[in-house]
């Protein structure tokens, strides 16, 4: 299916944008379609509608490992252990990570050494956690509790409309 381009009105603040994201990620969204391809358009749309962002991607989990998944920006890392760099603490964890400095993070996996900050947003449900959703910056403190709260908002919709069951990595 055609996708129709993501449209947010240029000057917006962070909050307007994923308040004009949202919805329109939800409608490209197609739980009929394999989740490979809704989680790449995801990834593209985060990435055209915010220039803070450097790269954004998921990672993936199988067997106690998280696989690079559909992301935009440059080549990454392709395996992060559960409990290792940012990524595998918020798998394991299970919990939003904001990191204002990366170098102040012990463990940070540096796939970019331009990368400042990044924020991590764990994709669970009814406590079955199938990967993360990775955001990075090449500003420091790109991230905030706004972020976060709308990013697990936009994870939810994917983990509620997709059945990450079927998933194969
Ligand atoms: N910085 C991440 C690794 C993934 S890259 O940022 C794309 C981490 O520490 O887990």
């Amino acid at each position: 299916m055609m996708a129709d381009e993501i449209i947010v009105i240029q000057g917006s603040t962070d909050k307007e944008n994923y308040e004009q994201l949202i919805p329109q990620i939800n409608s490209l969204i197609n739980p009929d379609e394999p989740i490979i391809s809704s989680l790449s358009n995801v990834t593209a749309a985060l990435k055209s509608a915010f220039k803070k962002i450097s790269w954004v991607g998921f990672y993936l989990l199988k067997d106690e490992t998280l696989y690079l998944g559909p992301f935009q920006g440059k080549v990454a890392c392709t395996q992060i252990k559960i409990g290792s760099g940012v990524c595998g603490t918020s798998a394991q964890t299970r919990e939003t990570i904001i990191v204002e400095d990366v170098d102040k993070f012990p463990g940070h996996i540096a796939c970019d050494s331009k990368s400042k900050s990044e924020i991590v947003i764990p994709l669970s449900r009814d406590n079955v956690l199938w990967g993360v959703l990775d955001l990075d910056s090449y500003s420091y403190s790109s991230f905030n509790a706004m972020d976060a709260k709308y990013l697990n908002e936009l994870v939810k919709v994917l983990v509620q409309k997709l059945d990450f069951t079927k998933i194969k990595i």
